[in-house]
């Protein structure tokens, strides 16, 4: 059985009073012990929310990290060894919005992904089609793509210590969430591809669907075979909201 996570992706969002008053509303929230919780603030509060949630309600990633996991002359990156060191477990890789807004190439994703499980990280790999992509019929072609860029240069067996999550771009920030059904066509056809490569890793990676998921929709969702949990950006700022979304993820 895979456990389910729910993760939510603060982006540039927070300052420290409003970062404070968010954990503890986190801190309030009664948490399913079968779902894996875990929030991604930016970089400069990932050790107010270590702290602020040390006895591990859920736990910390960060929302990128460098291509090369040492520390070095690298002005504005964050090594995935600093990461490691702060507390982090987890980061994302690979967002559409590092890749539409900040010219993110495959290449540099799969970089970042072996950076991290360099350190010890779990990385979170992103990928999902844009509008034009669905309405021309490409998604699969496109998800595949980026899915098959970390498959072909680092193995099969990296995704038995990492996490997918599919984001259509259309979905993200929009209010316009994928339906269930077409969520899970593309989570099957992502785990389908895993298990040409490993049966076995296929079976027991995580994909999070991401996209405008919010407490009405995340039951449905979360209810398809093979939809492990979500990656939540806007509602995982309402403590109250995210909490109902981990809830809507337990048994
Ligand atoms: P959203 O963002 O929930 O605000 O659509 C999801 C994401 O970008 O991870």
């Amino acid at each position: 059985m895979r456990r389910p996570l729910v993760a939510g992706n603060w982006k540039m969002h927070g300052t420290r009073a409003s970062v404070a008053e968010l954990i503890n509303g986190l801190r309030r929230q009664v948490l399913p012990a079968d779902v894996e919780v875990a929030v991604f603030p930016s970089c400069l509060h990932i050790v107010q929310v270590l702290e602020g949630l040390a006895d591990r309600v859920a736990e910390v990633g960060a929302q990128d990290c460098a291509a090369d996991p040492a520390q070095g002359a690298l002005t504005g990156e964050v090594a995935a060894s600093q990461l490691q060191d702060a507390g982090c477990t987890l980061v994302l890789v690979g967002h559409s919005e590092r890749r539409l807004l900040l010219g993110e190439t495959d290449a540099d994703v799969v970089r970042k992904f072996a950076a991290a499980q360099s350190c010890g990280l779990i990385p979170l790999l992103c990928v999902g089609e844009t509008l034009e992509q669905r309405e021309s019929g490409k998604t699969l072609e496109v998800v595949g793509a980026q899915l098959a860029s970390v498959v072909d240069v680092l193995g099969i067996d990296v995704f038995a210590r990492a996490v997918v999550a599919y984001e259509p771009v259309w979905a993200i920030g929009s209010g316009l969430t994928a339906s269930p059904e077409q969520a899970q066509q593309v989570h099957a056809a992502i785990r389908a591809q895993l298990a040409a490569h490993s049966a076995e890793v296929a079976c027991t990676v995580r994909i999070l669907y991401g996209g405008s998921v919010k407490a009405a929709n995340a039951a449905e969702l979360f209810g398809m075979p093979d939809i492990d949990g979500g990656l939540v950006g806007g509602a995982s700022l309402n403590a109250d909201e995210f909490g109902a979304i981990c809830r809507a993820a337990g048994s």
